[in-house]
């Protein structure tokens, strides 16, 4: 979940390489670091922190190389601090890596090295990398076919997951190598590039290539080679990206997350349309849902939140029962699935590293595998049989909030293919769906959180509470206020406050109810009522005309029932960001999080 880039190139490296980790730093902030090529040496300088600590410290050095890698990390081996900062380096400090990922066996890798004599002096499971590399090369010249062939070798030794880049003392290369972790190459006129992903390099070029795992890739001024697992040199196809450079600009917004909540709408319509004309029904294998088959839907956060929508339509319009669970659950939970199930799983970036776990699971006891993900390129999307496409370009911002309305976007789409391929008639009308969002999906309601916000920033708890496809909304809004606020936030099923959670109600107590559905109208009225007789305080979010006395009412446009998710949810996205700003947090780097979850 760190991010990693390298360049080569006639230009200075490091700006570069700072400029580029700007990009990744959504997945993750814990710390940074360079290390660079400068004559037959190679220097390092790391921080604990983000970005800017180390950008800083390195603002007034004139470093020359033409030959830098970079790294920002999320940290899973040992704590954020800058001893476990990368680049880690073997013991001689010939040689310096940079890594996204997780070395499964690394303590006993890490055991066998100590047992040799190796003294390390980080916890990361990296360092063992640079360390077992240095072994490798023990005694031999530094020419890059040496280096290749250690690296080879070393690979062999891992388990796990990881994109590596690496510099080796006395040569002006990047080495890199990948495994389950995501690592592009670029190059434009004889510069060359290295990235976990697209958006860190975009501003350099559009000419990409993917790699694939165990490739060993070898960087140097004007030359990219790549070498398969028999170290055999392959030929290069590099492609041009679609994505735009305003997508991944923040143009004249304050935050990433900000301009995302704006861009919600378009995500949907965008998603929308595309499926209109990829015709999902087309792309279903229709065999598989010839006669008996079971559904089930597996993702992690705001992906599941989305999930939970889909399993109440298919279950509302198509009365077929589909099971749901977390994929970090459903992974260990002994899931029932044969040839006859059917697998969806839902993923803004297709990393998720319990997604992946899960779908692997769904694959090896023969289930048809649905994915909806939002990168193109990403392992989720080339390793379901069918693909949805979401649309909602680059989201850099931590918390999600356009992905999750193009997911719900390509979840109705689904819903209305698995429809006509069962031949069955239903309420939904993806036109309508895209008149409402043209319409609609733009309103903003900053101003109504405006007044709200000095009480509201200073709670310990706030409470969300719906019914139904409400429910599922206030989880989603609960999660996007909890996550970059850090004010403590719970979903509530407005039927199970008496089962337990109103003990938690008190005169201090906001909460925030969603009431979108006419058939669920009087039950949370009722749930109001036996909140408000407890002293807390409403904030009612509806589509409804509804005369009820409450501490404030957010009235959203009344669109028809079937598809308040797409309007509903703008207002908690809004608060969530609103709250950050107020306390002062940044919204796209929330405490302890990163965007892509590769790790388990
Ligand atoms: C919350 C959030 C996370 C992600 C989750 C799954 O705002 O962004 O909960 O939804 O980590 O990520 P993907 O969709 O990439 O699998």
């Amino acid at each position: 979940m760190c991010g990693i880039v390298g360049y080569v190139g006639k230009g200075l490296a490091i700006p570069i390489v700072l400029d580029s980790l700007k990009r990744l730093e959504y997945r993750g902030y814990d710390s940074a670091g360079v290390a660079f090529c400068e004559g037959q040496s190679v220097f390092r300088e790391r921080r604990a922190g983000k970005l800017i600590v180390l950008s800083e410290a390195l603002k007034n050095r004139m470093i020359s190389s033409g030959c830098a890698i970079g790294h920002t990390r999320w940290a899973t081996h040992g704590a954020p601090n800058v001893y476990n900062a990368h680049p880690q380096n073997d013991t001689s400090s010939n040689i310096f890596v940079v890594h996204n990922g997780i070395i499964e066996n690394f303590a006993e890798l890490r055991d066998d090295l100590i047992d040799k004599g190796v003294v390390f002096s980080s916890q990361t499971d990296t360092e063992v990398i640079a360390q077992l590399l240095a072994i490798e090369l023990l005694g031999k010249i530094h020419t890059y076919q040496n280096v290749v062939r250690a690296i080879s070798t070393v690979i062999k030794k891992l388990r796990g997951s990881f994109a590596l880049a690496i510099l080796v003392k006395e040569l002006d290369y990047i080495f890199a190598v990948k495994r389950s972790s995501p690592l592009i190459v670029g190059e434009k006129n004889g510069e060359c590039f290295l990235a976990s992903d697209i958006p860190a390099i975009l501003p350099y070029t559009d000419k990409i290539l993917h790699i694939k795992d165990d490739e060993i890739v070898v960087l140097c001024t004007g030359k990219i080679r790549v070498y398969d697992n028999n170290l055999k040199q392959r030929k290069l196809l590099f492609r041009k990206v679609n994505t735009k450079m305003q997508e991944i600009m923040l143009g004249s917004f304050e935050s990433f997350m900000q301009k995302e909540i704006f861009e919600g709408a378009k995500a949907t319509i965008d998603t929308v349309e595309r499926l209109q004309h990829f015709d999902v029904c087309s792309q279903l294998d229709k065999t598989r849902f010839d006669g008996d088959f079971d559904l089930h839907i597996a993702a992690c956060g705001t992906a599941l939140h989305a999930g939970r929508i889909a399993k109440l339509l298919i279950e509302k319009y198509l009365r077929l029962p589909v099971d749901i669970d977390y994929a970090s659950e459903f992974r260990y939970s002994y899931p029932i699935l044969s040839d006859k199930s059917i697998c969806i799983f839902i993923s803004q970036s297709g990393e998720t590293a319990d997604t992946l776990a899960s779908l692997d699971l769904a694959k090896s006891l023969g289930a048809y595998t649905i994915g909806i993900t939002n990168v193109a390129s990403s392992k989720l999307a080339g390793e379901v049989d069918v693909n949805i496409p979401t649309s909602a370009g680059v989201e850099l911002a931590v918390a999600s909030t356009k992905a999750y309305l193009a997911q719900l976007g390509a979840i109705y789409c689904l819903v209305v293919s698995i429809a006509k391929l069962l031949h069955k008639s239903l309420d939904l009308d993806i036109n309508v769906l895209l008149e409402i969002v043209r319409q609609n999906g733009d309103m903003t309601y900053c101003r109504d959180w405006e007044t709200l916000l000095p009480d509201l920033s200073e709670l310990d708890s706030l409470f969300f509470v719906g019914r139904g496809v409400d429910y599922y909304l206030a989880m989603e809004g609960a999660l996007k206020v909890k996550e970059i606020s850090y004010i403590h936030c719970e979903a509530m099923p407005a039927g199970e406050l008496k089962h337990g959670s109103l003990a938690l109600i008190t005169p201090q107590s906001y909460v925030v109810v969603l009431l979108t559905q006419a058939e669920l109208m009087e039950k949370t009225i009722n749930a109001i009522h036996e909140m408000q007789s407890r002293g807390a305080k409403i904030i009612l979010i509806t589509t409804k005309d509804v005369q009820i006395d409450v501490t404030h009412i957010i009235k959203l446009p009344a669109v028809p029932d079937a598809y308040s998710p797409f309007i509903a949810i703008r207002p908690m996205q809004e608060l969530a960001y609103m709250l950050a700003k107020h306390n002062g947090y940044d919204p796209d780097k929330p405490r302890n999080l990163a965007k892509s979850v590769t790790v388990e």
